[in-house]
């Protein structure tokens, strides 16, 4: 219905590391009140990475366990997902979470799991993407935010954004530069999937 108020897409944000998209998407939602997505919970297999602190900082309810704490991956999953149907989440979004999703979570979450990856895919799948750009001397690379599926870095994507590699930059220099157009990307990106998709 034209001008009906609709409620907002509640999202889980899974994490193992810095927290640096977290962080933009945490700040989004905070500066852009018409955002579609609400971040409800927020899933670590690192209790003590700074991503999680970032998230108790900003209040938001933090599910942080190792996966050794488990059985095995599938009990792991499933205490997860556990949470996430506590916290009624409807969309999952990956940012810098170091970990294969699993059975479990996927065919629960089919079709509504998105990760975001530091090069243009399927160009430079794996841990080491930005390095491997800058050893492949590349004049460009990018970010990439695609559906997540069994494979590594494989699944449908969703959008890409350029990003040049100028002559001598370092490591860093690059890895700067990919995060400044991950955080503008990946918010804008979920709202989009969320827009199209009502969700
Ligand atoms: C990002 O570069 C993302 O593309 C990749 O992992 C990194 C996470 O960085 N999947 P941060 O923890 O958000 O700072």
């Amino acid at each position: 219905m034209p001008g009906q108020i609709r409620g907002k897409c509640r999202i889980s944000v899974f994490v193992s590391g810095t927290g640096t998209n977290l962080q933009a998407l945490m700040d989004y939602q905070q500066l852009h009140p018409d955002w579609p997505a609400e971040i409800v919970l927020v899933v670590s297999d690192k209790p003590r990475c700074q991503a999680v602190d970032r998230a108790r900082r900003a209040g938001i309810p933090v599910f942080a366990n190792e996966v050794k704490a488990y059985p095995d991956k599938a009990a792991y999953e499933a205490d997860i997902l556990r949470a996430l149907q506590e916290y009624d989440v409807a969309l999952i979004v990956l940012a810098g979470y170091m970990r294969l999703v699993g059975p479990t979570l996927l065919n629960a979450y089919r079709n509504r799991i998105l990760n975001i990856h530091p090069s243009l895919l399927p160009a430079f799948p794996g841990r080491t993407a930005v390095r491997d750009a800058l050893a492949a001397n590349v004049s460009e690379t990018g970010v990439t935010v695609h559906y997540v599926d069994e494979g590594i870095d494989t699944g449908p994507i969703v959008a890409q954004r350029v990003v040049p590699v100028e002559p001598g930059m370092t490591e860093a220099d690059l890895l700067e530069r990919v995060h400044a157009v991950e955080h503008e990307l990946y918010p804008a990106t979920i709202a989009q999937v969320i827009m199209d998709r009502q969700m």
